[in-house]
């Protein structure tokens, strides 16, 4: 089954087509991993669908010895690699003008200088109209100087000011509470709230945000939504990468800091959140932290039961041999990183309250595959299932966040034939058309002012807070994570952490 035709579309949220202010997108680190691989395709996107603002710049501001031709040549490069929809010529040349390159060092005040006059000749030539968007793809020590640099330049108008300045912030906002607290509050000293859009990429994704819509746009499935129908909910994220590039970064995060404390997290409050008063940025946010507010901390006898560290040994993947974790360049050949978590969590509320949430992330599992299951009760054991028949199975509902976008629920219906014979049937949809990249939607809000999908100072401490038990009880008792092959769902201790509740996880 696949998605119709619609007839009507209701266009009655904030966010969608607006007109866009102008503006000049300042990428720090423009140069940069980040940029060449998202944000260069996913502007070259925006821009193809006429989604940009009519009058708009992006300037690079990075350390690498380029000038404006040859950054083109970089930012044409990564298009033509990454973005989701090939580069056309007719598209390019349209493009490739808004693109300019400033080189620059991020702890020199005169590079500043440099950058504040090239952004008031692009103000000239473009219309821009001194609007700003600063976009932080640098690692987080840079942050703070360059905030400050920013500042000192005039660059950083008040948020009631008549020209707007943003900041976009990517993650990791900090490896732990006390860290994320100081970057959050080095940040204000800069920044009003309202100025700060912190990037959690899981958010734009078009799945992740349909959450929202299938849960309070449909009659059929709030009023199932709770511990009366709901037996149990599994969120997973399975990758089939490996460390890859970023080993410096992730042999010192780890799965948890990495994706539990960020992309899991959100994803549960989406499932979780009661309806929110609007659709407004704040009112979505506020019910969203209330759920992280409502798990249930986990203490240390439930950490040792229920949460699974593991880390992937050598293995096959489609057939291909792939090295272990610690084979893996830059990675200490001793590194006890975790590449796989699973837990077991609770949110300690009137609609969930008894209801396990199992969270389980991993990288090089067979395949890549990011999906959430809602195992609804059993039916009473009276009608077609009563002992000493075997218990029928429990409906569940998958929501499918990537690759292949859409949901699914298994029912449960009579073969067809005279006897009454029972048995499982999937009822699948998949969305036929190609969603746009997380970071299209996310650069397209920052430039309206829509911080709905962004994450709110309180929201990520709240996140750190319930993650941060976990991170001390490993540290203060540092072992080695039970190691899993390469092209496995994770380590049999995972599997054994929810069968003590007598569940299985589902196989993506
Ligand atoms: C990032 C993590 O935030 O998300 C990476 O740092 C991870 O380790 C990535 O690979 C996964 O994102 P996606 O969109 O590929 O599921």
């Amino acid at each position: 089954m696949t998605e119709n035709i619609h007839t009507t579309v209701h266009n009655n949220l904030p966010r969608g087509r607006h007109p866009m202010p102008p503006c000049v997108l300042v990428i720090f680190g423009g140069a940069g991993d980040l940029s060449h691989r998202k944000l260069l395709p996913a502007l070259y996107n925006l821009s193809v669908d006429g989604e940009l603002p009519e009058h708009a710049a992006v300037v690079a501001f990075s350390m690498e010895d380029l000038n404006d031709d040859s950054y083109r040549h970089f930012a044409r490069s990564g298009i033509q690699q990454f973005s989701r929809r090939p580069l056309q010529e007719e598209h390019w040349n349209k493009f490739a003008p808004l693109l300019h390159y400033v080189r620059g060092n991020f702890t020199d005040p005169a590079t500043y200088q440099t950058l504040h006059a090239r952004l008031e000749e692009i103000d000239q030539k473009s219309a821009t109209q001194g609007n700003r968007i600063f976009y932080f793809a640098i690692p987080p020590g840079f942050i703070d100087d360059c905030s400050n640099s920013l500042k000192n330049a005039g660059m950083v108008k008040p948020a009631d000011a008549p020209q707007f300045t943003r900041v976009v912030v990517e993650k990791p906002i900090g490896h732990d509470l006390d860290s994320a607290a100081e970057i959050n509050a080095r940040l204000a000293r800069y920044f009003e709230e309202s100025q700060i859009f912190r990037i959690d990429h899981y958010l734009g994704k078009e799945t992740v945000e349909n959450l929202l819509v299938l849960r309070f746009a449909n009659a059929v499935f709030e009023p199932l939504w709770s511990a009366h129908f709901i037996d149990h909910v599994q969120i997973t994220v399975a990758e089939q990468e490996g460390v890859g590039t970023r080993a410096d970064y992730y042999d010192h995060a780890g799965a948890l800091r990495d994706m539990v404390q960020s992309h899991l997290l959100q994803v549960l409050c989406m499932i979780a959140m009661e309806a929110p008063r609007s659709t407004g940025a704040d009112a979505v946010r506020d019910a969203k932290l209330d759920v992280l507010r409502s798990l249930k901390p986990l203490d240390a006898d439930e950490i040792s039961r229920f949460v699974v560290r593991g880390q992937y040994a050598e293995g096959l993947i489609e057939g291909e041999k792939v090295k272990a974790y610690r084979q893996e360049e830059h990675i200490a050949p001793d590194s006890i990183t975790e590449t796989f978590v699973a837990l077991r969590c609770f949110v300690e509320n009137w609609r969930w309250s008894g209801v396990p949430f199992y969270l389980r992330t991993g990288k090089r599992m067979p395949k890549r595959a990011s999906e959430i299951s809602i195992y609804f009760k059993s039916v009473p054991r009276i009608l077609f299932n009563n002992p000493p028949r075997p218990p029928l199975e429990a409906n569940v509902l998958v929501l499918r966040i990537q690759p292949d976008e859409g949901l699914s629920l298994n029912i449960i219906s009579k073969l067809p034939g005279a006897d009454l014979r029972l048995a499982p049937v999937k009822v699948d949809f998949h969305y036929a058309t190609a969603s746009p990249e997380a970071y299209e939607t996310l650069l397209r809000d920052v430039m309206l002012g829509d911080q709905t999908l962004f994450m709110r100072r309180d929201t990520i401490e709240a996140a750190w807070e319930f993650v941060q038990n976990i991170l001390d009880a490993w540290a203060e008792a540092p072992s080695e994570p039970p190691l899993y092959s390469a092209g496995s769902l994770g380590p049999i201790e995972a599997a054994l952490m929810i069968a003590t509740d007598g569940r299985a996880w589902r196989t993506p």
